[in-house]
């Protein structure tokens, strides 16, 4: 059984079904596990971010994908401090050879949310894990925002949702829906094609 773990942050819910649609993805696969693992601001004290069962469940997966909504121009600093943590992690480079992969979610069409996805990169070159990009093209040009990757994101996946002022229940854009569930089942595809090449 291969294991794929998403860790993520989400406030008011847009990311968190973003996750939830990757891992919908990962699981169209057959023989794969998800852990889908949303950081609390209760794991952060005094700014250190903990939680041991987290870091069991990263330490046996196979993959691990990162996710937050994109806060000025960067990930959340909820992510970020658990981002922190991790430089302990990097001490033993014990998540080396893993496979990475990112989403990020914005209320604005850019947003600068690709630097939340480049941050996301750069922690998984740091770790030494093998980012894996969603291979999507976008159909943008020719008018089409229900298909995959309308956002145009090639690093990671992109959704986005105007800002909910009414406080109504998180809803995702179909075409980020989509793209998040392609995204899962790309990975996982390269999770099982890696874990029978005996590399
Ligand atoms: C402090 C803060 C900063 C934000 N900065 C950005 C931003 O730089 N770019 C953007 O597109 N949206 C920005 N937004 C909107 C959020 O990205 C959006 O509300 C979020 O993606 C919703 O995700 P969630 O429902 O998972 O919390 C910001 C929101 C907050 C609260």
């Amino acid at each position: 059984m291969s294991k794929v773990a998403i860790i993520y942050f989400s406030s008011t819910g847009h990311t968190h079904l973003m996750a939830e649609a990757i891992a919908s993805g990962v699981y169209s696969r057959a023989n794969t596990s998800v852990d889908l693992m949303r950081i609390e601001g209760s794991q952060i004290i005094d700014g250190r971010w903990s939680d041991e069962s987290f870091i069991e469940s990263l330490q046996m997966a196979d993959a691990i994908i990162f996710g937050s909504p994109t806060y000025m121009g960067g990930a959340a600093a909820q992510f970020k401090a658990f981002a922190d943590y991790s430089s302990e992690i990097w001490f033993q480079q014990s998540w080396k050879d893993k496979l990475a992969g990112g989403f990020t979610h914005g209320a604005a069409l850019s947003g600068d949310k690709l630097s939340t996805l480049v941050y996301f990169s750069i922690l998984a070159a740091q770790h030494g894990m093998i980012w894996v990009n969603p291979g999507e093209i976008d159909y943008t040009a020719r008018g089409t925002t229900d298909e995959t990757n309308r956002l145009g994101s090639y690093l990671g996946v992109m959704g986005q949702t105007y800002l909910n002022f009414e406080r109504k229940e998180p809803e995702l854009h179909p075409g980020d829906r989509l793209s998040c569930e392609h995204f899962g089942h790309h990975l996982a595809k390269w999770v099982h094609r890696i874990n029978s090449s005996n590399l």
